[in-house]
């Protein structure tokens, strides 16, 4: 993930806001004051883990917790993050870092091919998410950054611009290949509510969600750039080609149903069955848990939470065991589910638990995690919160 560094600062730990936090950044940095500020939130992702980028539905959910960024129109590119101490003057033409600023350049770079971004500037960022905690940091900083940059180049662009601006900075200029449910949720999002994301028409529905989930951080950070993600996302391609030899003319593999797995179980090379499996019965949990969760049957819910997480665990190979007892110790305390959200190899578990008994379920879980792991997870809960906003800069 982003903004990585041995040197971290206690930035994300103060209670104040990221965009005061961005502002006085800034201001201690280039000694001026920024004139733009926009902020966007991380997410946690309710269900459906791997369909985004295999035609499936989603459903995140924006946490209350966000990246904002701080700007001035400037006559070059330099950067400063909240986590460190340095200033990067950056050259947008150059080859990647493999830092945290090339998400930045990302965006630069494809508001350029809007004539959407200011000539140069000075940003400096700020954020209260963890980081490599599963919980869509990346995103949150590029749709911040984009919304920040716009304003100063004098573009309002779409939250369907903002999103396509973060995706192809991520997917082509970070070369993560990524999907669009983290850049959807965070333009997107309404306070309140998960969002259901159909991403093969693009159809955006908002599911009342009026509780609060609890995130347990498993503590073990996981790095998309390169890694995992980008191989599942080639085995379900390999296995796409392997479909349309019996199915030409499939779009994605999202588009199988249940019914089919007995002829992908006998057709396709062994190690990508389970694979696709998984996005097969993703699918249609995700269907059901926003019908489940838009009736208030938080049971069903709970449920699909659980299945979805042990489809992870078995089929995707994308869970870890520290998450698997996070889960396991969940339902046996008496929560509705829980599951490994976000991308996996690390990263955090969303917990449904009933409200009464929330606060006693999760003391349980880090006992239990204490005992196993000899320290305590990060624990925090979150209501569904707003998406991408202007900010107005603090005084
Ligand atoms: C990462 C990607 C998303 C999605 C999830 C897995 O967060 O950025 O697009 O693919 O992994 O569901």
């Amino acid at each position: 993930m982003p903004h990585s560094t041995s040197r971290e600062k206690p930035f994300n730990l103060t209670r104040m806001s990221p965009a005061r936090l961005a502002t006085s950044l800034f201001t201690s940095s280039f000694a001026t004051r920024p004139t733009v500020a926009a902020s966007a939130p991380g997410r946690v992702n309710l269900i459906g883990e791997h369909t985004d980028y295999n035609g499936g539905p989603v459903l995140p959910v924006a946490v209350e917790r966000r990246t904002a960024v701080a700007a001035r129109a400037a006559q070059r590119w330099a950067f400063i993050s909240g986590t460190e101490d340095e200033v990067h003057q950056i050259d947008i033409d150059a080859p990647m870092r493999r830092a945290w600023t090339d998400y930045i350049v990302g965006v630069v770079r494809e508001l350029r091919s809007l004539r959407a971004a200011p000539p140069g500037a000075e940003l400096s960022l700020a954020t209260n998410l963890p980081l490599g905690a599963g919980l869509s940091s990346s995103a949150a900083l590029t749709v911040a950054t984009a919304k920040a940059l716009s304003l100063l180049a004098g573009k309002r662009l779409s939250a369907a611009a903002l999103v396509e601006v973060a995706f192809r900075a991520e997917y082509h200029q970070v070369a993560v290949r990524c999907g669009r449910m983290d850049q959807t949720i965070a333009a997107h999002a309404a306070p309140g509510s998960a969002l259901f994301f159909d991403t093969s028409s693009g159809m955006l529905r908002p599911v009342p969600l009026p509780g609060r989930l609890w995130i347990v951080e498993t503590g073990v950070s996981h790095r998309l750039t390169g890694g995992s993600l980008n191989e599942r996302r080639r085995e379900c391609e390999e296995a796409l080609a392997f479909c349309r030899e019996w199915r030409p003319g499939l779009g994605h593999l999202a588009q199988l149903s249940l019914g089919d797995v007995p002829e992908i179980e006998r057709r396709l090379p062994p190690p990508l069955v389970p694979r696709v499996r998984h996005v097969v019965t993703e699918t249609a949990r995700t269907r059901s848990a926003a019908d489940a969760l838009a009736a208030g049957d938080l049971i069903t819910l709970g449920r699909l939470l659980v299945e979805g997480h042990e489809s992870l665990r078995a089929d995707y190979e994308s869970t870890i065991p520290e998450a698997d007892l996070i889960v396991a110790s969940a339902v046996e305390h008496g929560a509705f589910g829980a599951r490994l959200t976000g991308a996996g190899w690390g990263g955090a578990v969303v917990v449904l638990a009933p409200a009464e008994r929330e606060a006693r379920i999760v003391a349980e879980i880090g006992s239990d995690f204490q005992k196993r792991y000899q320290r305590m997870p990060v624990t925090w809960s979150t209501r569904a919160s707003r998406g991408v906003r202007r900010e107005t800069i603090p005084q």
